[in-house]
C-alpha cells in the first residue's frame, strides 16, 4: 500500500529510479532489525526454562511463578509386587508447553538438545554456561527420579492431560488427577526409554568436568534405561515408531562411552531414510548429524552411512538445493507444518549450525546437493536467516520470542502467563475459573514469560497474536531448547 502512493505521486519518474526508491525503501524498514542481539536472545531464552519449572522453587528471576505439582508420584498406582512403592516422589522437570502437564518424551528430547548445545558451544554461552547447566539438571534431576524409583519400570509422564486440558488454571492451584504414567517389560515403550537414555547420556557429558559422581549416575542410568529400551521393544504412543529414538539413544550413550558394543547396538536399528524433518517425535536427521561427525571429524567410515543420510537431510532442506522438500514463506522462513512450526526450524536450524561446524572442523569439507556446492558458510547462512527471522527480522517486524525487543507476541496460550499471579491475586483460581475473563478476554498476559518462542506466524508470515490460536501463540520447551545452540552460536566470540 504505502509503496502503490509512491508511484501515484511519482508518476513522472522513470521506472529505473522507481525501483531503486523501493529497493531502498525495503532495505531501510529491514535494517530496523538487522542487528539482532544474540547475546540479550540467548540470555532470555534460557531464563524462560523457569518459568515451565515444577516443584519446589528457589528464588528465581521470573518471580511470579511458585512451586507446584508437591505430590506429583503419589499416585504412582498399586502393585502387587511393589506394595511399597506406590507413593514415589516424581517432583520437579518441566511442564511441557502453554499446559501444565509432564510428558517425559518431549520433555527428554528438551534435555538432550540442551545438553547437546553445551557440548557444541561451551564456550561460546560464556555467561550463560551455568544457567544452561542449571536448566539442565532440574530435567535430569526428575528424569533419574523417573529411571530409578521403581524397578522394572520408568515412569513417563505426570498429570493427565484431558483433565488438564480442559481447564485454565495456574501450576500452582492444579487440582487435576496428577496420574503418574509408567512403562514396564509387559507394557514397554522403547520410545520414550530410549529418548530418557539420550537425555540421560548426553547430560552426563555436560556434567564430567563439574560434577564427576552426578555425571557416573546419569550415564550409568542411561545404560540401565537403554538396555530396558533395547530388550523390551514397542512404542508407548502407538501412531509413532521407535527405531529413531532406539539410534539417538544408543547414539549418545556411544559418545559418552566410546563403547564398541553400542556400535553394534546402532546398527542393528537402522532406519531413516529420506527424512527432511527433526522434532520431539523425529530424531533420525539428529541421530545422523550427530554420528556423522565420527566420519567427518575422525575419519571413521565405520559411520560413513550417517554421513551420507545427514548429507541428503541437508538437501531436503536448502532451498536451492533440487533435492528440497522444504518450504519457505515469501519471508524466508522454513515452513514445515502449521502447528507449532517454529518448533521444527529451531530444531532443524540447530542441526544446520552443528553440522556446519563439523565440516568446517573436518578441513572444510563440503558436499553437493546436484549442482549446489554446500559449504559450512552455506548452512550457517540459513541458519542465521531462520535465528534473524525470529528475533524480527520478518514482515510483520515482529520478535516471536516474548521480551526481546519492543514488538513481541503480548497474549501467549499459556496457563500461568495468561493468570495474575498468586504474588498479586492469592484466592485459589479453580479448573474453569481461568476462562473468563482471562483466557477469553483481549487484554495482554499480566506475567510475561521471559524468553519463551512462540509456534510462530502462519505461511503468509501473519501472527494474529490470540491467546486462543494455540498452534500459533503457544511456547514449547523444546521449540526453546533448540533454539539455545544456534543463539550461543552467533552469540559468542568464534
Ligand atoms: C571418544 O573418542 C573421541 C575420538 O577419539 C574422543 O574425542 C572422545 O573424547 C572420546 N570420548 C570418551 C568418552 O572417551
Amino acid at each position: 500500500m504505502d509503496n502503490y502512493l509512491i508511484i501515484s505521486s511519482t508518476s513522472t519518474m522513470s521506472l529505473s529510479h522507481f525501483l531503486l526508491l523501493v529497493i531502498f525503501f525495503n532495505l531501510s524498514l529491514l535494517c530496523v532489525q538487522c542487528n539482532p542481539d544474540y547475546r540479550d536472545a540467548l540470555a532470555k531464552s534460557i531464563i524462560f526454562f523457569q518459568g515451565q519449572r515444577s516443584g519446589h522453587l528457589p528464588p528465581q528471576d521470573i518471580s511470579w511463578r511458585g512451586s507446584s505439582g508437591l505430590s506429583d508420584g503419589s499416585l504412582a498406582g498399586v502393585s502387587a509386587l511393589h506394595l511399597f512403592s506406590c507413593i514415589v516422589d516424581l517432583t520437579g522437570g518441566y511442564y511441557d508447553a502453554g499446559d501444565n502437564v509432564k510428558f517425559n518424551l518431549p520433555m527428554a528430547y528438551t534435555t538432550t538438545l540442551l545438553s547437546w548445545s553445551v557440548i557444541e558451544n561451551s564456550r561460546k554461552l560464556g555467561p550463560q554456561l551455568p544457567a544452561t547447566r542449571e536448566a539442565i539438571r532440574w530435567a535430569t534431576d526428575y528424569l533419574l527420579k523417573c529411571a530409578r524409583a521403581t524397578p522394572e519400570r520408568l515412569y513417563v509422564g505426570v498429570g493427565d492431560p484431558n483433565a488438564d486440558h480442559k481447564c485454565w488454571e495456574r501450576p500452582e492451584d492444579m487440582d487435576t488427577a496428577r496420574t503418574a504414567y509408567y512403562v514396564t517389560p509387559t507394557s514397554p515403550g522403547s520410545d520414550v526409554a530410549g529418548e530418557t537414555a539420550a537425555a540421560l547420556a548426553a547430560a552426563s557429558i555436560v556434567f564430567k568436568k563439574v560434577d564427576e559422581s552426578y555425571s557416573k549416575l546419569l550415564l550409568s542410568t542411561a545404560k540401565d534405561v537403554l538396555q530396558f529400551a533395547m530388550q523390551h521393544r514397542g512404542s508407548y504412543s502407538d501412531f509413532l515408531g521407535s527405531n529413531d529414538e532406539l539410534l539417538w539413544g544408543a547414539g549418545w550413550v556411544y559418545k559418552a562411552t566410546n563403547e564398541t558394543y553400542y556400535v553394534d547396538l546402532l546398527k542393528s536399528v537402522g532406519g531413516g531414510e529420506g527424512i527432511d524433518i527433526f522434532s520431539w517425535d523425529n530424531k533420525y536427521a539428529g541421530a545422523h548429524v550427530l554420528l556423522a561427525k565420527k566420519s567427518l571429524v575422525n575419519n571413521d567410515e565405520t559411520f560413513g552411512e550417517y554421513r551420507q543420510k545427514a548429507e541428503d537431510f541437508m538437501c531436503k532442506i536448502l532451498p536451492d538445493s533440487p533435492s528440497s522438500t522444504t518450504k519457505y514463506t515469501a519471508g524466508g522462513l522454513m515452513y514445515k507444518m502449521g502447528a507449532s512450526n517454529l518448533q521444527y526450524v529451531t530444531s532443524i536450524t540447530f542441526l544446520l549450525t552443528t553440522y556446519s561446524k563439523y565440516m568446517a572442523k573436518a578441513n572444510y569439507h563440503t558436499f553437493t546437493c546436484g549442482k549446489l556446492v554446500v559449504t559450512p558458510e552455506t548452512l550457517r547462512n540459513l541458519a542465521r536467516r531462520q535465528v534473524d527471522y525470529i528475533l524480527g527480522d520478518n514482515p510483520m517486524k515482529m520478535s516471536y520470542m516474548v521480551g526481546y525487543g519492543t514488538n513481541y507476541p503480548k497474549r501467549i496460550h499459556h496457563r500461568g502467563s495468561s493468570l495474575p499471579s498468586v504474588a498479586v491475586h492469592s484466592e485459589e483460581i479453580g479448573c474453569e475459573g481461568g476462562f473468563q475473563p482471562y483466557y477469553y478476554g483481549s487484554n495482554p498476559n499480566p506475567n510475561t514469560l521471559i524468553g519463551a518462542v512462540v509456534g510462530g506466524p502462519d505461511q503468509n508470515d501473519f501472527f494474529p497474536d490470540e491467546r486462543g490460536d494455540y498452534t500459533h501463540s503457544e511456547p514449547t520447551t523444546y521449540t526453546n531448547a533448540a533454539l539455545v545452540g544456534p543463539l550461543a552460536s552467533f552469540a559468542g566470540k568464534s
